[in-house]
């Protein structure tokens, strides 16, 4: 059995879809179960062609891929491509943002790459008026048959072009999100900002044409890399890191230059320009800072609010002697502290009766996997190691979290 749609140009594929005869497919792959595959395909074949059963299934493949971003009930009534649902902004990033755009009085949009439109869907929900712009026929398809699935046709219109041939002036703002895949032979990401597309310079001089702009980029940019007239944020959903946004014009005047949204909250974390903090022995409480934290060079912020110091230079861990809880760190008990040594960590582990070793590490090169294999946890508590290193020497800490 085939399920690749692609045996006719993608674009007519996808309107097929939109058919009364796609739908009605669709509808009937609604509770699709990829173990019952090839048994489901074969009887609808016998009523429906071929081309457009193989191109439901795929779409009821991409929609359940898609509910970790969009929710399963909303991924169920949206369109994706393959690409379009790596690419798009999870929901409640694209809510967040959206949400700072509708605060800054932005009416108006011009969404600058807009994929399937996962960005444009969340301007629309905050009441912002939008121009969707993307080059591929397929993604506009796509996005417009979103915007209609979604009751939001009146905000969102979608335009084909190349958005470097776009007039974007008369709009409130604008809103940029390159596509940041294509390395290795069309897959992997892209981590050079000049090769996105459209390159990082373009979206930059796009978002200095604007009253009010942000670009999404990736969240490896560095520091270096970001214009000087720009505010940085970086944002984390659930403890991982999604992206850094590029404020520019109205949303960067007296903002700081740098800061870290953490999701759900959102708690947000302003740079305060402060040193690099202490160094100093581990104390009684180990601080993990949150990743946009880490990328966004805050982490003597949380130090400062924690009364604490860093174990090492080098090592984004802080400690104090006191538990002060913060938002944007998670803090553990340090019960042991070790010069790094499997057997002693072994002997420990089983004189504690941890059967469940939760391994974290910074600054090591033990592969946790490894470590757990040779240490063979067993018994009914768990604790938590780092392996990292403190004052430069390979060390592991033992601890569990503290609520
Ligand atoms: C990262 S995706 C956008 C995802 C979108 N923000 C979302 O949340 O669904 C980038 C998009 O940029 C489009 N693109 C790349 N270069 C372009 C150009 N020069 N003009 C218009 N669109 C372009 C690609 O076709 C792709 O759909």
């Amino acid at each position: 059995m085939s399920t690749n749609p692609a045996a006719g140009d993608p674009l007519s594929v996808f309107r097929r879809l939109l058919t009364d005869e796609g739908q009605a497919l669709l509808a009937k792959l609604r509770s699709y179960d990829p173990g019952r595959e090839l048994a489901v395909a074969t009887r609808l074949r016998r009523d429906h062609p071929a081309e457009l059963v193989s191109a439901a299934i795929a779409q009821a493949r991409l929609r359940q891929r898609a509910a970790a971003k969009f929710g399963a009930g909303d991924a169920a009534r949206m369109y994706f491509t393959p690409d379009g649902v790596e690419q798009a902004t999870r929901a409640s990033v694209a809510a967040y943002r959206a949400g700072r755009f509708a605060a800054l009085g932005v009416r108006s949009l011009a969404d600058l790459c807009c994929g399937n439109g996962g960005d444009a869907i969340a301007l629309a929900r905050a009441g912002i008026e939008v121009l969707a712009v993307d080059r591929s026929p397929l993604a506009c398809a796509v996005a417009r048959a979103n915007a209609g699935a979604l009751g939001l046709s009146d905000l969102i219109e979608v335009r084909c072009a190349d958005v470097t041939e776009v007039d974007a002036s008369g709009f409130d703002a604008v809103f940029a999100d390159p596509a940041r895949r294509g390395g290795r032979g069309g897959r992997g990401r892209i981590f050079d900002p000049e090769a996105y597309s459209p390159p990082l310079s373009w979206a930059v001089e796009a978002a200095r044409r604007a009253p009010l702009a942000a670009l999404k980029v990736a969240p490896g940019i560095p520091h270096e890399a970001v214009p000087q007239d720009a505010a940085a944020q970086w944002i984390s959903d659930g403890g991982d890191v999604k992206e850094a946004v590029l404020w520019f014009g109205a949303a960067s005047r007296g903002a700081p230059r740098v800061r870290a949204t953490l999701l759900p909250g959102p708690r947000t974390l302003d740079s305060a320009g402060l040193p690099d903090p202490p160094c100093g022995p581990v104390g009684r409480c180990l601080y993990e800072p949150d990743g946009a934290v880490i990328r966004a060079h805050l982490v003597a912020e949380v130090a400062e609010r924690v009364g604490g110091r860093l174990i090492d230079p080098t090592i984004a861990y802080v400690t104090s002697d006191e538990y002060r809880p913060t938002p944007y760190a998670t803090a553990y008990e340090i019960t042991d502290t070790l010069p790094f040594n499997v057997k002693r960590l072994k002997a420990l582990l089983r004189e504690r009766g941890v059967g469940t070793l939760t391994v974290k590490k910074r600054g090591s090169a033990v592969e946790p996997e490894e470590l757990r294999r040779k240490v063979k946890p067993s018994g009914p508590e768990s604790a938590t190691v780092f392996l990292t290193r403190v004052a430069g020497a390979p060390t592991m800490l033992l601890g569990h979290p503290l609520r």
